[in-house]
């Protein structure tokens, strides 16, 4: 039975029930959240942060998204995969940025891609769209141009850029745009604009509004410690875990309690005796 998620089942959820997202950026991760039965994937520009050491997502290009986003698809059965658009492959590159969409589509698989809202976002936004690929609005704090928002800081806090985000939601839903990431957005302006449009809104640090909810994978297990933000739940610390077992591994291969014998391969005695035959 094919229970693959599609762009519509997702719209048809607003006002039913929440719609869950997280990033992933590799196969065991991916087959874990589908597993999971979470809507939605998000093969994230964040990869760049908490995967690749990177300061900033700006530092990520088309080709690593690719290896990750086929990674991701390779796992996937169920949930929608979501291919994030690095800024170099429609911010840099606008006139390609209709080429690059098509890649995550037919190369690694994805069902959607997402772009971060920039200045001439509505042009590409429309041109991808036309070319008949699901697109993904992301308003509100866009961290590919954090420096021309005065940094990681909550869009919308006055009445001016409110005003500015509930338009540039509601010219992408004109857009067809099938859904919209709400970025560190006041509770009270991400229900609004949830309240106006009719696809879903997908919060992070948007408050209990919204009617779908993405994080980090990494931050919610623990993964990622160089920083925690305010809407981040942080639902195990696997560092600590992980850190533990490996701390146990080097212990035991050097009192030499790992491998054992039940960790061995053998070899007949006859063999071994043939061996020594053969002048070994
Ligand atoms: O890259 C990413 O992980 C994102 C989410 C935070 C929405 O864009």
């Amino acid at each position: 039975m094919d229970d693959k998620i599609k762009v519509k089942d997702i719209v048809s959820l607003k006002g039913k029930r929440k719609i869950t997202m997280l990033t992933a950026y590799d196969y065991p991760l991916a087959l874990l959240i589908d597993k999971a039965g979470v809507d939605m994937i998000l093969v994230g520009d964040s990869v760049a942060n908490v995967v690749l050491g990177l300061e900033s997502t700006t530092q990520v290009g088309m080709n690593e998204m690719l290896h990750h986003a086929k990674a991701v698809s390779r796992a996937v059965k169920h949930a929608l995969v979501i291919g994030d658009m690095p800024y170099e492959a429609y911010q840099l590159d606008i006139k390609n940025s209709v080429k690059n969409a098509k890649r995550f589509i037919e190369e690694a698989n994805c069902d959607a891609v997402k772009l971060e809202w920039f200045d001439r976002c509505l042009e590409v936004t429309e041109a991808i769209i036309k070319e008949g690929i699901p697109v993904m609005g992301h308003i509100g704090l866009t961290p590919q141009t954090a420096d021309k928002l005065g940094g990681f800081k909550v869009q919308g806090k006055d009445a001016e850029t409110a005003k500015r985000l509930i338009e540039q939601a509601e010219a992408l839903e004109k857009l067809g745009c099938f859904s919209i990431v709400l970025e560190c957005v006041p509770d009270k302006i991400a229900k609004m604009i949830t309240e106006k449009l009719k696809v879903p809104t997908i919060g992070i640090g948007a408050g209990i509004f919204c009617d779908g909810q993405v994080l980090v994978t990494h931050d919610l297990l623990g993964l990622f410690e160089r920083f925690k933000p305010k809407f981040v739940k942080r639902y195990i610390n696997l560092s600590e875990l992980i850190l533990k077992a490996i701390q146990e591994y080097k212990a035991e291969v050097i009192e030499e309690k790992f491998p054992t014998q039940e960790h061995s391969f053998t070899i007949k005695e006859e063999e071994l005796k043939k061996l020594g035959e053969l002048g070994s």
